[in-house]
Order: structure tokens, then C-alpha cells, then sequence
């Protein structure tokens, strides 16, 4: 069986977006491959200052992906931060990465033309420590988002660094990038759904709040009476994410038809996400009341996932010269 390996940073509420774009690929990838995927509470450490905060995020991340149908018997799920290995082989990478490299990232680039206050090395180092997170577990695959791409390249360069330095000892990774469902739209239908735009539709969030995020949908001023293109229609690609075939095809006919507005449109949609999510939101309160499940899930995990860390890091280790454990 094929190994696939993916982090999730904690960022709390989750969005269409993050479930279309990565979530939901990750869980259902757990049945054909041989799955690893963690919390990357490490690299949320680069934005978040908040103990509290940092922890609570890592919980919430996880009951968000238990509730949507993460199996802890099929994937190994756990938290970077419970195995420092993670940070030991970052610093060992670290030494193999050309500072050029980095400064290439287009990641990098971004966060410090938005914010020159916040260039931490941490930041700087962020796609090492990545680089570490795959190479560890020997993966296939890396399922990830199309902003993500650069970073698994990065990781490719870095393996291959390690290698021609210490000898044939990291399998290259690919990355895996769901061709459909790569680019998910946001409520302002202009930008990708984030958190950073503010336009979101939080599948989890009390029902007021996912209404009004849906009903608040931009959209152009087509008359309702007129024919709409519904290829066009951030509405009509999020309800048809959600649906069967045949659904997705009488809300098409509906906007070729005419006589059928945009508001028409988000009622169908809030109604789809609200039955799609149902199970999962029932699950999501069941778990929230069983911290500790969370926890023993949390804990096995990061058992299951230390076996292989080890083992890397004992090649690493001898590889190198440093210190035999
Ligand atoms: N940087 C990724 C993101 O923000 C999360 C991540 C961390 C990751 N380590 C990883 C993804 C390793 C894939 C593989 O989405």
C-alpha cells in the first residue's frame, strides 16, 4: 500500500474551503493508502503567541477531524509536537538547506510583504521543519493545497541535499494536488475562501452564522427572471461539491431556465450544507464532551507515529556523526 503523509495547521473553525480543499481528501485517502496525518502544531507557533490558545486549537483541530470521519485504526493521526524528533531533524536539515532556497518560498515572500514585523527565522525555517515532517515518514504522497506546492518541492531539494552530502537516505517526495477541487472560492466570489479574506462559510459554526455567511454570498446583478450561467456561480460549484450527480444537475437546469435568482440558489446550498454536515455536526458535540477520547486518540498516535521517527532518526543520527541513542 501506497504511505501518504499530511499536516494540518490548527487555525480553529474550519471552512468549505480547508473540507473540499485538504479535509476531506485526507479522510478519504485513509482507506487505499497507508495514511499519516498530524497536527502541525509546531508551525502554528510562527502566528500564535497564546499558550492557551495554541493548545485549544490542537484539540479543536482534532475533534474537527474525528467528527468528519478520521478512523484512528486506519490513519495515524498525532501531534508534531509530541515527538521532538521533528524539531531534532529540522535543525539537522536545516544545515543541509542552502539559504537561497528559502528565500525563494513563495510562502516566505508573502507573510513579509504583508507584515515585516512578524519575519521570525521560525518563519524564514518554516518549509525546513516541513521538509522534516515528510521526509521522516518516507511518504509517496503528500496531499496538499496548491499553496502548499512549493513547500514539498523545497522538501525534494532538501532530500536530495541530505542525500548527495551523506549518502542515499530520504525517498523523494511527490506532491498530490486533487486537480477539481484545488482552487474553492470564497463568499466574496473574487478570492480563495481563508480566514485572511473573511469569506468563509464555517460548516460547524450555530446555524445563524452559517446562514448568514451563506445568504451573504456576492453575486452579480442578473436579474432573477434571466437565464444564469451556473459555471460561473461560486453558489452552484459549492452545492455541487456537496451533491449527488442529479442534484447538481436540476440547480443547473434551474439557472439555464430562468425565473430563478441567486437567492433561490443560497437557500438549496445552506440547506445542502446543513443535511451534508448533519452526522458530522452531532459527532463534533458527542467528542467535544469526551476530551479525554480526544486525548488516548492524541496519545496512540503519537506511539504509532514515534516507532517510525525513531527509526529515521537512528539512520540520521549514525549518518552523520552526531550522537548514537
Ligand atoms: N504547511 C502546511 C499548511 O499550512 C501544513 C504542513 C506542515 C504540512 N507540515 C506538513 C503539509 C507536511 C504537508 C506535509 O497547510
Amino acid at each position: 500500500m501506497k504511505r501518504i503523509l499530511s499536516g494540518v495547521q490548527p487555525s480553529g473553525n474550519p471552512h468549505l474551503g480547508n473540507y473540499l480543499g485538504a479535509i476531506r481528501n485526507h479522510i478519504e485517502m485513509q482507506s487505499g493508502y497507508e495514511s499519516f496525518i498530524f497536527i502541525a502544531d509546531l508551525h502554528a507557533l510562527t502566528t500564535v503567541r497564546d499558550p492557551k490558545k495554541l493548545h485549544q486549537l490542537s484539540i479543536e483541530v482534532a475533534i474537527d477531524y474525528l467528527a468528519l470521519g478520521l478512523d484512528p485504526d486506519k490513519a495515524v493521526f498525532f501531534r508534531q509536537s509530541d515527538l521532538p524528533e521533528h524539531s531534532e531533524l529540522a535543525w539537522i536539515l536545516s544545515c543541509v538547506t542552502p539559504f537561497g532556497l528559502l528565500e525563494r518560498a513563495h510562502a516566505y515572500k508573502d507573510a513579509i510583504a504583508k507584515n515585516m514585523k512578524e519575519a521570525t527565522t521560525g518563519l524564514f525555517t518554516y518549509p525546513v521543519l516541513m521538509a522534516a515532517d515528510i521526509l521522516m515518514y518516507r511518504p509517496d504522497l503528500v496531499p496538499v493545497g496548491k499553496d502548499q506546492k512549493q513547500h514539498v518541492e523545497i522538501a525534494r531539494d532538501i532530500a536530495q541535499k541530505f542525500n548527495l552530502a551523506f549518502g542515499e537516505t530520504f525517498k523523494l517526495p511527490e506532491p498530490y494536488i486533487p486537480a477539481e477541487t484545488a482552487y474553492i472560492i470564497g463568499t466574496d466570489g473574487e478570492h480563495k475562501m481563508s480566514k485572511t479574506y473573511g469569506n468563509v462559510i464555517e460548516f460547524f459554526a450555530d446555524e445563524p452564522v452559517l446562514k448568514k455567511q451563506v445568504m451573504g454570498m456576492k453575486t452579480d446583478s442578473t436579474p432573477v427572471e434571466a437565464p444564469k450561467d451556473p459555471d460561473k456561480s461560486a453558489i452552484y460549484k459549492l452545492f455541487s461539491f456537496l451533491a449527488s450527480p442529479g442534484e447538481a444537475k436540476e440547480l443547473a437546469d434551474n439557472y439555464r431556465q430562468g425565473g430563478f435568482g441567486y437567492g433561490d440558489a443560497k437557500k438549496m446550498l445552506l440547506q445542502k450544507i446543513l443535511d451534508y454536515f448533519a452526522p458530522y455536526r452531532k459527532k463534533r458535540i458527542e467528542l467535544a464532551k469526551d476530551l479525554s477520547y480526544v486525548d488516548d486518540v492524541l496519545k496512540s498516535g503519537a506511539k504509532k507515529a514515534r516507532a517510525q521517527a525513531r527509526k529515521t532518526m537512528d539512520i540520521v543520527r549514525a549518518k552523520t556523526g552526531l550522537a548514537l541513542r
